[in-house]
């Protein structure tokens, strides 16, 4: 599976690189206008808090296909194998398709139905992202259309990956991993959730306790 991080927080992934067995970083413009530098400046940080191994995803902002592209050309000016994020729009469609055509890859996101998936990888997409708790929070259910959405590509666009985005929960995380999702990508709250938990703390702190109490002093 691909693990990924949805975050621009550079420190961060500095810290959890040698942790988690990171596939790269993900971000979007509202997690890019968040950490509030430009991309410039943030992706190549990112790219070398990675140790310089794997993939960075940015998004285009421009509204209509061709601005798209030139908005993937400059990205691509940045981080020369960056994947660029497509919001799976009419137009996103058509922007998707001719960035294929220039051997650019993309990943289609904003995705909250299958169709609209599979269209985005029919269109050339390598990867879709469907926000899953995003639809949860709307009264549907997240973890059912990645399902779907992963039968569809099996069938009609085998080279086209799930990359699940929008989660809130470690167990969201696990339900979208356990219906054979290949790539996820978890905001550091979540990533970090799973490696906190109080009871493991409280746990290894009793071992220490008691070893102290028996030997006098810590460590073996
Ligand atoms: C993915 O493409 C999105 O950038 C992101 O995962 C959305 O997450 P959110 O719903 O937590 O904002």
């Amino acid at each position: 599976m691909e693990l990924y991080l949805d975050t621009s927080d550079v420190a961060a992934v500095r810290r959890l690189a040698p942790i988690f067995p990171l596939a790269g970083v993900t971000t979007n413009p509202s997690i890019i206008a968040n950490g509030k530098k430009p991309l410039q400046v943030v992706l190549p940080e990112l790219q070398e808090a990675l140790g310089g191994k794997g993939r960075l995803f940015a998004q285009v902002m421009a509204a209509e296909a061709g601005k798209m592209v030139e908005d993937a050309q400059k990205l691509r000016a940045i981080i020369s194998d960056l994947v660029v994020k497509v919001p799976v729009t009419a137009q996103g469609l058509a922007a998707i398709k001719l960035l294929k055509a220039e051997g650019i890859p993309t990943l289609g996101t904003a995705v909250y139905g299958a169709a609209q998936g599979l269209l985005a990888a029919l269109a050339g997409a390598e990867y879709i992202a469907p926000y899953v708790n995003r639809l949860d929070a709307q009264g549907g259910d997240g973890i059912q259309t990645v399902k779907e959405l992963q039968q569809l590509l099996k069938l009609h666009a085998p080279g086209t990956k799930v990359l699940a985005a929008s989660f809130k929960t470690p167990r969201q995380a696990l339900d979208c991993l356990l219906t054979g999702c290949e790539s996820i990508t978890l905001p550091l709250d979540v990533a970090e959730q799973m490696i906190t938990a109080p009871a493991v703390t409280a746990a290894v702190e009793k071992f220490e306790q008691d070893w102290l109490t028996a030997f006098g002093m810590p460590g073996l």
